[in-house]
């Protein structure tokens, strides 16, 4: 299966992040993962509308939007009126996932829900048949530079028996790496979120080709 990359901004340097997204994007990452934090949902606050529209009038890449925030409904319209390709929120954060899940389509925009590592697997059951992602969380949400759950490989492959043959992407977001991306794509990812591993390193175009070719032989 091929593996598609979704370069996380948190980690980049925000000062210059113009040219942290025209490097990505050089590199040949996928899409542009924007992690919208409000300090409820998570102990931490990131950024949001702003940014994302700032990012989105500059970027043909597909921005692929995470919501870690409480009452993502309410704020659907202003990220994709700002540039949002996809949504993903939590099923732990409160708000009936069905209406958001309509109202995300609604505005003609991919929809994704997303699943904390506590979470078990059977939460996405209901939801199969209406969402074009499903996003497992391989860190606790709120911080990147975290380290690989590896208990999680048995809720990716899980969830990737329940999607069977349908549409959907399943995402792993959190410590992505070299190493751990074997272990997450072997479960049946597909898409990784990579933050600091990219931004980070001197070479990014390397660094993409290591998570992108990587042992998957
Ligand atoms: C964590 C975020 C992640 C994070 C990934 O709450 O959802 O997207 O930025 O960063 P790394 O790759 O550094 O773990
Ligand atoms: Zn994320």
């Amino acid at each position: 299966m091929k593996r598609r990359i979704s370069a996380s901004i948190l980690n980049a340097d925000l000062l210059r992040l113009g040219e942290e997204v025209q490097r990505a994007k050089q590199a040949g990452v996928d899409m542009l993962h924007f992690d919208v934090m409000d300090g409820c949902f998570v102990p931490n606050i990131s950024f949001g509308m702003p940014v994302l529209k700032a990012v989105s009038d500059n970027s043909d890449l597909f921005m692929d939007v995470h919501l870690m925030i409480q009452n993502p409904l309410r704020y659907v319209p202003d990220f994709v009126r700002d540039g949002a390709d996809g949504i993903t929120f939590h099923l732990e954060c409160g708000d009936d996932s069905f209406q958001t899940i309509e109202k995300i389509h609604g505005l003609g925009c991919k929809a994704g829900i997303s699943l904390k590592p506590a979470t078990p697997a059977r939460a996405v059951l209901p939801f199969l048949d209406e969402v074009e992602n499903i996003l497992i969380m391989t860190v606790e949400p709120g911080f990147g530079g975290q380290s690989y759950l590896h208990e999680m490989n048995e809720k990716i492959r899980a969830v990737r028996e329940m999607i069977g043959r349908r549409n959907c992407t399943l995402e792993v977001d959190g410590g992505i790496n070299p190493d751990t991306i074997q272990e997450a794509a072997a479960a049946g990812a597909d898409l990784f979120v990579a933050g600091s591993y990219l931004f980070r390193s001197e070479d990014i175009h390397a660094a993409v080709r290591s998570l992108a070719e990587g042992g998957s032989h």
